[in-house]
């Protein structure tokens, strides 16, 4: 016991409370209580008495038990707020451009309530034990740019997470693969001059700084994104298929649909693109300029090329939900 209040006693000049004791501050009325005294209907307290009370060890006697109720108190409240903390944590922003591509997350969310803001549904929930608001922007980039506005607005999210299909640009990607967009930049930003189109990088309108020519996403994302990867389980295209792989890789954002091969190898050369698509860009620089961590996480439906129109419709839904999948795996891990 001796140990245990000579603790609380140091303790108490690290933790603030109304419980320190000194010889001119004691809680009279406690005191008297837990004494059995009943000092104001007496007149006067015997030499004894106030000997006694006086005394250590009778001082022991009343105080410690106070000090122990305050420390369980303590106690209890850090308890309980470490028990609320996942109630105040923030949420974390996910989006998709079309309905597929939200489907798989909005099917297993729990706890969904909708909040429509400017005509826009957001749908927050909880996604695999985490907080999440969930929302379907639309194709391209303005589309992008205002729902990612307003989703950090309203929701305040810790981090963006953007899930979706993608032309391939690379090679060795085949239909189903996905591509963890480590860099995002516009394919279509810039000036065009008799030569074709020279991208440039963009303005940040609030700091009037030029912005980087590529948006890198947050790279703790990125390195959870890659491993969970060895854990998740894709779909296959076919009975024939491989399974499907994920890489980290550029992802290259404009306002058009590819179906172009000689875009795809311009692409690949000019912007070292792994992959193209209608929205990640735009995301990444609302999120770069607001200071919100992101990520892009896109699937392969097409390759882009002349029969990208075609192969689109075919694997669009198995690309949106392999995507979906590995955004799971990732909210486990958040
Ligand atoms: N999203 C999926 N495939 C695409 C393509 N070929 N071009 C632009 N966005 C896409």
């Amino acid at each position: 016991m001796k140990h245990i209040y000579t603790l609380w006693m140091k303790l108490q000049y690290i933790i603030p409370t109304g419980y320190r004791y000194s010889e001119n501050v004691i809680p009279t009325t406690d005191i008297s209580s837990l004494m059995g005294l009943k000092i104001s209907h007496r007149d006067s307290i015997s030499v004894d008495e106030m000997a006694y009370f006086n005394s250590k060890s009778r001082r022991d006697d009343i105080l410690l038990p106070l000090n122990l109720f305050h420390s369980i108190r303590i106690f209890l409240l850090c308890f309980l707020f470490s028990s609320l903390t996942p109630t105040f944590a923030q949420r974390i922003a996910i989006l998709g451009a079309m309905p597929e591509e939200i489907q798989l997350l909005e099917s297993e969310m729990s706890h969904i309530n909708t909040k429509t803001v400017l005509g826009f549904q957001f749908k927050t929930g909880k996604l695999n034990g985490k907080k999440i608001v969930l929302t379907e922007t639309g194709i391209g980039k303005v589309n992008a740019a205002v729902v990612t506005t307003l989703i950090i607005k309203e929701f305040h999210p810790a981090s963006v997470i953007f899930t979706g299909i993608a032309g391939g640009i690379s090679e060795e990607l085949k239909q189903g693969d996905i591509v963890i967009g480590n860099k995002l930049t516009y394919h279509d930003y810039g000036m065009l001059t008799n030569e074709g189109l020279s991208t440039n990088a963009t303005r940040n309108p609030i700091t009037k700084q030029l912005n980087p020519l590529y948006f890198a996403s947050d790279s703790l994302l990125v390195l959870q994104a890659l491993s969970v990867a060895k854990e998740v389980t894709l779909q296959k295209m076919s009975a024939e298929a491989s399974q499907p792989n994920i890489s980290a890789g550029t992802i290259v954002t404009g306002d058009t649909f590819v179906t172009s091969s000689t875009a795809v190898g311009h692409f690949e050369k000019t912007l070292q693109a792994s992959a193209t698509e209608m929205e990640g860009a735009a995301v990444a620089q609302v999120c770069f300029q607001q200071h919100i961590p992101f990520l892009i996480i896109r699937s392969i439906s097409d390759k882009a090329n002349e029969k990208a129109s075609v192969d689109f419709q075919t694997f669009k839904k198995i690309a949106s939900d392999n995507s979906a999948t590995l955004v799971k795996e990732i909210l486990k891990k958040l």
